[in-house]
């Protein structure tokens, strides 16, 4: 089943909303719709394999595989509806931390509920436009539409308060595959089935435990739902199918992904150690660059593949099902990168490889998960110290955190410019 949502204003161009209504194949009233849609230039959009919803300031409406409007359209578009409720919107992962600076600025209105807005953001009560809290936009609600928040419905649910406090406080929504961190949360299989009622277009909730081994596989369990783990997730406009069970995807590694779509220079020669997915190549091959792709995992592989299509990237991206150290070993003389991404926490052990293939002034990323006391110290001194051995020059270092790993080790990564 195919499922896009749209949240980036690049996401919700004409051409990407046409590019989804043509998907949906609207039984030929295809035109019109984008006409409506560009009208809508500053709305929200998502849509499931036989809906398209649209959200904006006033109203919302669904447009069903017919082509038929749904949800009152015709009534919210002609009246002006008048609203008293202000909401901010926020990406989700930014939401516990929004909350806390609106409530810092006095305008967090804890009588109404956070609701989900979209696959990616979060609609959060306020009862004056923020002035220093950063938010996506302010909306006026319409009351239409109040999603409960999981605490709601577990108490339905007969929790009391000493569960609810050890509820889950975040997962994600990949597709159709929620995706939890469980913790020691009591009753899983509630949660689960009070998260397939949150989210309409889930059907499968999955706990996760913990990534092992070198391939980085999932160690995770089908707590409600269907248990179809295979999915299809739309991130910034790119698409990733995926199988959860097999492969890992870190809704926490979103910003990076993203911004490895937005320091693409023009016509870049990029290497990706380790493809997985096409976490990181994806997002760079739709920004322009030629990517040779290594992944050594072959049913991760086969994702790899798969997704190269989807996104309509083959001719700039090249894959490999091999080490990555033997194809920079196999790789002929005149073979020059000008940024190579190392997306594994023991990537430092394959800098030696990396450093003969980068070109002079080329830049690496080179992630690792670090004890928090020795950032940035040990993967500035591990780049450098690399590119001693091999001859080399670190022009420029900068280490970022990603996120956290575990408790006191962050996931970060070192920008390093290489001469
Ligand atoms: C940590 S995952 C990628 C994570 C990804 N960067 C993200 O944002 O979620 C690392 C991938 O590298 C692959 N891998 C591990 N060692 C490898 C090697 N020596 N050569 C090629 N691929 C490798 C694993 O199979 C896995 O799919």
């Amino acid at each position: 089943m195919l499922k896009i949502a749209g949240t980036t204003a690049a996401d919700r161009s004409p051409a990407v909303v046409a590019d989804v209504l043509q998907r949906l194949d609207v039984g030929g009233r295809v035109d019109p719709l984008v006409g409506l849609c560009e009208s809508f230039a500053d709305s929200r959009w998502s849509h499931s394999s036989t809906r398209l919803y649209v959200t904006k300031e006033h109203y919302s409406f669904a447009v069903s595989e017919t082509g038929k409007l749904t949800n009152g359209i015709s009534r919210e578009v002609t009246e002006s509806v008048v609203m008293d409720e202000l909401a901010v919107i926020v990406e989700k992962p930014r939401a516990d931390a929004a909350i806390g600076a609106l409530r810092v600025e006095g305008i967090y209105d804890d009588s109404r509920s956070v609701y989900e807005c979209g696959n990616e953001t979060v609609a959060i009560p306020v009862t004056a436009p923020p002035e220093e809290t950063p938010v996506e936009e302010v909306i006026e609600e319409t009351g239409q539409r109040r999603v409960r928040t999981l605490g709601d419905h577990l108490q339905a649910r007969g929790w009391s308060e000493a569960e609810l406090d050890r509820a889950p406080g975040s997962w994600a929504v990949l597709g159709t595959v929620i995706l939890v961190d469980i913790g020691d949360s009591p009753r899983p299989t509630e949660v689960g089935e009070a998260l397939l009622e949150m989210h309409g277009n889930a059907d499968t909730v999955l706990a996760r435990k913990g990534i092992t081994g070198q391939h980085r596989e999932p160690d995770v369990e089908v707590i409600a739902g269907v248990g179809d783990t295979e999915t299809v997730h739309t991130e910034h406009g790119t698409t990733y199918a995926m199988d959860l069970r097999e492969v890992m995807f870190s809704p926490g590694n979103k910003a990076e992904r993203a911004l490895m779509g937005e320091v693409i220079g023009p016509d870049e020669q990029v290497l990706d150690m380790f493809a997985g997915i096409g976490y990181f190549t994806l997002p760079m091959a739709r920004a322009g660059a030629h990517v040779t792709a290594v992944e050594r995992s072959s049913s991760t592989f086969s994702y790899l593949v798969e997704n190269v299509v989807r996104n309509g990237v083959q001719d700039s991206v090249e894959t490999y099902r091999a080490d990555c150290r033997d194809v920079i070993a196999e790789s002929g003389p005149e073979v020059r990168y000008d940024r190579i991404v190392m997306g594994h926490y023991d990537a430092h052990e394959y800098l030696d490889s990396a450093l003969t293939v980068l070109e002079s002034g080329g830049t690496l990323h080179m992630h690792e998960a670090t004890p928090t006391e020795l950032v940035p110290d040990r993967p500035q001194r591990r780049v450098e110290d690399a590119a001693e051995q091999a001859g080399r020059t670190v022009t420029s270092v900068e280490v970022r955190t990603v996120k956290g790993y575990s408790e006191g080790v962050s996931h970060v990564v070192a920008d390093a410019v290489v001469r």
